[in-house]
């Protein structure tokens, strides 16, 4: 019978650790703070915010809330990014992505200060985890890690497959597994034959964005799957990429949705925050 890896209860702790460690910093009259940015109002992106706006709260950190409306010009945004990364007072800068169509994801990312890029999106940070450097880590592949550690998981050595690589959680979940000495294969919808590659997994991270798409048959008797996947099914359930029911008794250790990897991302962010201080 699988263990169930609980997310919710592991990002729990994390947030605790880091309130501690903000108390502690507060106590030598050092604080930190995020600023939080949000073009228009896609309701998805409300609910992101206000959980980090929440986690902030818990833990001690101020957060700066920008609203912009939907109509911003990127030049607007742009200013605003210039502005924050001026202010000493501003530890970690989020911009909240999807962006409006007039506005240049890409552009948005680069201007940000790499020293306040806590999501870790920046060409930077992604450049440093890849040639193994200090730098920020994207948070859900970041939360995997330490989904897989604080549950006792052994990575090196093992044989690691992402499904997915996407440039926020497939290719720098490949780098981490691979800088936690696992053995990483990266998959994708080009794949061949997918399951022979999926079956070699003893730890499968799927992050495909197809409902219930791994089955059974994908997966290694003993397995560990982790499931990045988030959506709602036909009858209004949250559900993974993963098909819990058929997989959960072929393997060692599993991770539910909702509960699972979700929580782990704000945590991290969260930690990302408190980094960019020390
Ligand atoms: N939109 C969906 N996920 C994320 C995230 O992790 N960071 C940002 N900035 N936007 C997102």
């Amino acid at each position: 019978m699988a263990v169930l890896i609980d997310g919710k209860a592991i990002s729990k702790q994390i947030k605790d650790e880091l309130r501690d460690k903000v108390a502690e910093l507060k106590a030598q009259g050092r604080e930190v703070t995020l600023a939080v940015i949000q073009v228009g109002n896609d309701p998805a992106s409300s609910v992101y915010v206000g959980n980090k706006k929440k986690a902030c709260e818990y833990i001690g950190i101020r957060s700066l809330a920008y609203e912009m409306p939907e109509e911003t010009s990127e030049e607007e945004l742009l200013q605003l990014i210039d502005e924050l990364n001026g202010r000493a007072d501003v530890n970690g800068i989020l911009v909240q992505l999807p962006l409006p169509g007039q506005i240049d994801e890409d552009k948005v990312i680069r201007r940000i200060d790499p020293a306040k890029d806590v999501d870790g999106f920046h060409p930077q940070s992604v450049g440093a985890l890849c040639i193994g450097q200090p730098g920020f880590v994207s948070c859900t592949p970041a939360g995997v890690i330490q989904l897989l550690k604080r549950s006792g998981i052994e990575i090196a050595g093992k044989e690691c497959v992402v499904i997915g690589r996407s440039n926020i959680v497939g290719k720098p979940m490949a780098l981490l597994l691979l800088r936690e000495n696992g053995t990483v294969t990266v998959a994708h919808s080009r794949t061949k034959d997918l399951k022979e590659v999926t079956k070699r997994a003893d730890i499968l991270i799927v992050a495909v964005g197809k409902p219930r798409m791994i089955t059974a048959e994908y997966i290694k008797e003993g397995a560990v799957v982790i499931d990045v996947g988030i959506h709602r099914d036909e009858n209004n359930k949250l559900c993974g990429d993963v098909d819990f029911e058929t997989v959960m008794p072929r393997c060692s250790a599993i991770t539910p949705v909702p509960g699972g990897v979700g929580p782990m991302t704000i945590a991290m962010l969260m930690n990302n925050c408190v980094e960019s201080v020390l």
